[in-house]
């Protein structure tokens, strides 16, 4: 099904750190990866998503997946922004930056989706279970809509997948910025461990 302004529409405004991005195409295609990742799946918005890293780790008490998205990219921008005001030989892209955490968990539509779910749980031999998991399916989003392999980099690798390679500058971030995320919340009492996906 092709890709819906409608559908453009509402990731813009679940992901208003997007405005940031002073680049047109890099602004409009962070949106189309968010919007073709979900026309591909069965959800309708970012924030329906299971708010948490991997399907079975705990989710927010309180939020929504797209809490997580924008917090880990102002988080990135303010790692980002102290340590290039203190060290201005620091050379980050902040534009790439941004794209790049915008869109690291962009293939979590694929691998949280209940249908798919169900699927590799009824026959985890058939395709695997998950046949493919969110890091390699966020690659296939990111070059599928044309945005550079700068990007394709984080989604694939600021995860598990990048203690396998050497992460670039701005994937070094996104990676911190997405694990303090999970982790400072987890020790402040923020998730709930009751819930086992
Ligand atoms: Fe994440």
């Amino acid at each position: 099904m092709p890709v819906t302004d409608v559908l453009r529409a509402k990731v813009r405004a679940e992901l208003p750190e997007v405005e940031e991005i002073t680049n047109p195409e890099l602004h409009e295609k962070v949106i189309e990866a968010w919007a073709t990742a979900l026309d591909g799946s069965s959800f309708g918005a970012i924030s329906e998503i299971r708010p948490s890293g991997n399907p079975d780790t705990p989710p927010l008490k309180r939020g929504t997946q797209t809490d997580h998205i924008r917090g880990v990219t102002r988080l990135a921008m303010r790692i980002s922004d102290e340590l290039t005001e203190m060290f201005p030989e620091l050379k980050v892209d902040r534009d790439l930056l941004i794209a790049c955490a915008l869109c690291h968990d962009v293939g979590k539509p694929w691998e949280f989706d209940p249908e798919n779910q169900a699927r590799w749980r009824g026959s985890p031999r058939a395709a695997g279970r998950p046949s493919i998991r969110h890091p390699a399916y966020g690659v296939h989003i990111c070059l599928t809509v044309g945005l550079p392999e700068e990007v394709a980099h984080v989604a694939g690798a600021h995860s598990g997948e990048g203690e396998l390679i050497v992460r670039s500058l701005e994937n070094t971030i996104v990676h911190h910025a997405d694990y303090a995320f999970w982790r400072v919340l987890d020790a402040g009492g923020l998730l709930d461990h009751a819930d086992k996906g």
